[in-house]
């Protein structure tokens, strides 16, 4: 059980980081029992590496490598890794970080880190892995949606499901307002799902089933 105050975090991002601004705030006044340690961005136009910047938090940016080659990905990987070691990092926190990641990097946060790691993800897991969600909840016609936080483990979207925040999919949704109404429940969920970690209501050595927040 982890129960940390705070909880030292690190969080991959690779675009616009609404996400974890919502976790900066509730940081920067104290509704969150967390230190973000350091950012980690794949992309160096990534707007979350300002917000970042503009709280003081430490940024990595690994993009192109210094033939302005993008980094293959066991590069990028092993330079994360060394990256967040000396941190004393207790919570990974993928929020928006699009590459997908492989065992070594997956297998390195559990062995080299020795931290868990958590995705978010726009679907009711395990429904709708991968991309393009909300239009494939559309197109099955599924009267629920929604987003899930789970433990990362080296099958894409596939690990424990901790938590999840459930809308009803309205007859107007579109794909565009099923994203906005699905960030909403994420910025309430993400940061729920970390506090609960953070003081040991959710036990990422023995998660039970994932705690449901329905909303209409
Ligand atoms: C979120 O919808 C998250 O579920 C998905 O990427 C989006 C990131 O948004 N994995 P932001 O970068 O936090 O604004």
């Amino acid at each position: 059980m982890l129960m940390k105050n705070p909880l030292k975090i690190a969080v991959l991002v690779s675009g616009n980081g609404s996400n974890l601004q919502v976790l900066i705030d509730q940081m920067q006044v104290g509704k969150l029992p967390i230190e973000i340690v350091a950012v980690i961005s794949n992309k160096a136009d990534a707007y979350a590496l300002t917000r970042a910047k503009q709280a003081s938090i430490t940024t990595f940016v690994m993009d192109k490598n210094p033939q302005g080659k993008t980094y293959p990905r066991a590069e990028f990987e092993r330079l994360a890794l060394n990256a967040l070691q000396p941190l004393g990092v207790d919570l990974v926190v993928l929020a928006g970080f699009m590459k997908i990641l492989t065992p070594l990097f997956i297998n390195g946060v559990q062995d080299e880190l020795n931290a868990p790691m958590i995705n978010l993800h726009p679907s009711l897991l395990p429904a709708y892995k991968g991309l393009h969600t909300h239009e494939r909840v559309l197109k099955t016609g599924d009267r629920r949606h929604g987003c899930s936080v789970h433990l990362v483990t080296t099958q894409l979207d596939a690990g424990q499901v901790l938590s999840q925040a459930v809308l009803d999919v309205g007859a107007s949704d579109t794909p565009a307002t099923l994203q906005n109404r699905v960030h909403e429940l994420e910025y309430m969920l993400l940061p729920r799902t970390i506090d609960f970690i953070a003081r040991g209501v959710i036990d990422l050595t023995n998660a039970g089933e994932p705690i449901v927040f329905m909303t209409n």
